[in-house]
């Protein structure tokens, strides 16, 4: 049977962060869904759809990749993809408390799915979508930071020359 793991996150916008995690995952998994959440609380700078073409461009040549989205409880979204793994990224302790919480909750409502937790790469330890995204609103240089594809639109978003 099929190995088949579950990437969730917001992914507004994927970064090399979850790029590198990402790849290290496929070493894992047969297939690895990465999964963008519709109904986050937080407000997208990215629209769904704008963010699922982000990451398929940027994992265009990860054939065992698949890039789709999900609404309501993620253990749900995953049993119906006959998922039984949760990757979550592990950056600095900030992290912890938050993705214990958010699996012990994902445990609780499906025993059969397991989260498992890769740690970042030392690189992006401090890197996240939203800091990124601050420092392109002010036109900061984030070449190296995320995907090109990714560079060139949020410089688009911000309304800075390519
Ligand atoms: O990248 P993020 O924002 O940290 O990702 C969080 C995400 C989308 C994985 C989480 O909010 C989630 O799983 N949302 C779906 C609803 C759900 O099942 N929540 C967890 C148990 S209540």
């Amino acid at each position: 049977m099929a190995r088949i793991a579950i990437y969730p996150g917001s992914f507004d916008p994927i970064t090399n962060g979850h790029m590198s995690l990402l790849r290290r995952a496929l070493i894992l998994f047969d297939q690895v869904i990465v999964a963008v959440a519709i109904n986050s609380t937080k407000k997208p700078l990215f629209t769904v759809q704008e963010r699922i073409e982000l990451i398929r461009e940027a994992t265009a040549e990860l054939p065992t990749v698949v890039v789709d989205s999900f609404s309501g409880l993620l253990v749900e979204y995953a049993a119906k993809k006959q998922a039984n793994v949760l990757i979550r990224g592990m950056r600095a302790l900030s992290d912890f408390e938050y993705e214990f919480q958010m699996a012990l909750m994902n445990r609780r409502l499906d025993r059969t799915i397991e989260s498992i937790f890769m740690m970042t790469d030392y690189k992006w330890f401090y890197i996240s979508s939203t800091i990124i995204k601050e420092a392109a609103s002010l036109n900061g240089d984030i070449h190296g930071l995320v995907p090109e594809n990714v560079c060139r639109a949020l410089k688009q978003k911000f309304g800075y020359a390519l």
